[in-house]
């Protein structure tokens, strides 16, 4: 399975920040944004990545990410000249996906959860269909929304709804299989002109095929695209790592113990960050001072 990171747009709602600067390489807390999502992507075992952005952000990403041999996994990039729509990616990225199942995640979006490797790898190896996953909020109306029937069967799935039928948003992590690729070509523009992502997953749901995993209280998924819920992201960052000193969406981590580098590789990159207190924990995970 490949994976996309869908990382364009024009971040309005985060002006004057984003007038000079990608949203998705803004920092939150200690890094940037973009690596929380590539670090999930890893998380669910994907080592063929594709990094789409605008054509004045593509560059910054392709310094700060390079091919992903950093973190023992091959990144490719692509444009996206407008943001047309969440499932253009698979337009954008069909001959680089050459047929094959594919993961989205979207590069503003940050799981946090216990066992979320073996939930994510549960989803990249289930086979047929799509996987979405699903969480409660206040304010569904800004979301994309599933709702279910009485026996806990996903029954709609609507964008933006004005009236909610549920409070269940659906999060920017996304899995599919390969249909992926003859139905995303089928999708066209809403009333607001995008390839929306809700219609890709409505086909699925409507095939009896889309699985919607709901996401326990105990995890946390946040979206950083407004000041408030981007300052928020960088304080849940930093309570978890300085309660636990266990780190948060960081893919030379999630690399070593993917088994994606080995030790030294990783030594070698905590070198580079010096005295950031993120590189001394990479050190010390490295120097197997760190469970
Ligand atoms: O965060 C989850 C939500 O993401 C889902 O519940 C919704 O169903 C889904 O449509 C999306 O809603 P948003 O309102 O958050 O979408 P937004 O337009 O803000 O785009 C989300 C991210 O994707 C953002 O970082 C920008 C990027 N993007 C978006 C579009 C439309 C692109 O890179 N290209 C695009 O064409």
């Amino acid at each position: 399975m490949k994976g996309i990171l869908l990382a364009g747009g024009s971040g309005t709602r985060l002006h004057p920040m984003t007038l000079a600067a990608s949203k998705q390489l803004l920092p939150v807390y200690d890094k940037p944004m973009v690596y929380y999502p590539l670090s999930t992507l890893m998380l669910a075992g994907i080592r063929d990545i594709m990094v789409i952005s605008t054509p004045a952000d593509l560059p910054q990403f392709k310094r700060l990410l390079g091919d992903g041999g950093r973190f023992g996994v091959r990144i490719a990039y692509a444009e996206q000249p407008r943001p047309d729509g969440i499932a253009q990616a698979f337009l954008i990225g069909r001959d680089w996906l050459g047929g094959e199942a594919c993961a989205l995640a979207l590069g503003d979006n940050l799981i946090h959860a216990d066992h979320l490797s073996q939930l994510l790898r549960n989803a990249a190896k289930r086979g047929t269909g799509a996987t979405v996953f699903a969480y409660q909020v206040r304010d569904p109306e800004r979301y994309g929304v599933v709702s279910f029937s009485d026996d806990g069967k996903a029954e709609e799935i609507v964008e933006k709804p004005t009236a909610p039928l549920s409070n269940w948003a659906v999060t920017g992590l996304y899995f599919y299989d390969e249909q992926v690729n003859d139905i995303a070509p089928r999708i066209k523009p809403s009333a607001r002109g995008e390839l929306e992502i809700t219609d890709l997953n409505r086909v699925y749901l409507e095939m009896g095929t889309l699985q919607v995993e709901k996401l326990s209280r105990g995890c946390a998924w946040l979206d950083a695209g407004t000041p408030d819920s981007l300052l928020q992201a960088a304080t849940f960052v930093q309570t978890i790592q300085s309660r636990t000193g266990m780190l948060v969406g960081c893919p030379e981590e999630v690399a070593f113990r993917m088994g994606f580098i080995d030790a030294d590789q990783l030594r070698r990159y905590a070198g580079h960050l010096g005295k950031t207190d993120l590189g001394r924990a990479l050190m010390e995970l490295a120097d197997g001072e760190r469970v």
